[in-house]
């Protein structure tokens, strides 16, 4: 069934998105969607990619006929093509990681809930060491029309978030935790850390892709596979 084709190459133009998305939305993991095109479809996968939240990677090619044929995975399913990619993903899964902390402490399962939130820590410090020790290091970025610094405020957002993750981590290990006490401040710390990684994403990992599009390939091969080794520590 993998290797199905949509044909929609006599679908018009100002459907091609919404039919496009029909057959991509209930996508199972580990599956891919074939499409077939009639021009090339680079503008609708790039707007369904949007909808999607990013959530698609695709190879087009032509056919035979001159159709344009378009493979599309879940991008969970295809490793990260780069750094940026790989930070994005990362702050999916931190996101993940939290909100299963929320969901164990509204149900009062607070050794489980620790023992994650223990995990998510770990993660997040080697999330905010790629942040800081490497990209930050490496790529200076301007100050921008108010006169901030993008880096700066990442850096001061990262304080915040690693205080507030360490007094969660603190109220869990008193003796008197209740699911009560400490879901104000996961609710806190959600909507911060979301807030931090739009941020993030919206400002300055447009400048690091610059600025890494620009660097040697060596030096874009020797970034990734430090990024990689880092996240992926255990
Ligand atoms: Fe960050
Ligand atoms: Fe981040």
């Amino acid at each position: 069934m993998d290797e199905e084709i949509c044909d929609l190459t006599k679908t018009a133009a100002s459907h091609l998105q919404t039919a496009a998305f029909y057959e991509i939305k209930d996508m199972p993991r580990g599956t891919a969607m074939h499409l077939l095109f009639a021009d090339d479809p680079a503008i609708v996968l790039h707007s369904l990619n949007l909808q999607l939240r990013n959530n698609l990677r695709w190879e087009v090619s032509r056919t035979a006929a001159g159709h344009w044929l378009a493979v599309i995975h879940r991008a969970e399913d295809v490793p990260p093509v780069d750094v940026l990619d790989a930070l994005k993903r990362d702050h999916k899964r931190l996101d993940a990681m939290f909100s299963q902390i929320i969901h164990l402490t509204d149900r009062n399962h607070l050794c489980d809930a620790q023992a994650l939130m223990r995990a998510f820590s770990a993660a997040l410090e080697r999330h905010l060491a790629v942040e800081h020790d490497i990209l930050a290091k490496a790529i200076r970025t301007p100050s921008n029309a108010t006169g901030l610094d993008p880096t700066a405020a990442m850096i001061s957002e990262h304080k915040e978030i690693l205080a507030q993750s360490a007094m969660i981590a603190a109220s869990y290990e008193e003796d008197d935790a209740t699911a009560n006490s400490i879901s104000p401040l996961l609710a806190i710390l959600a909507g911060y850390l979301s807030k931090h990684e739009q941020r993030e994403e919206l400002s300055l990992f447009p400048i690091w892709t610059g600025a890494i599009r620009h660097a040697p390939e060596a030096a874009r091969t020797d970034l990734f596979a430090r990024t990689m080794a880092i996240l992926n520590a255990d």
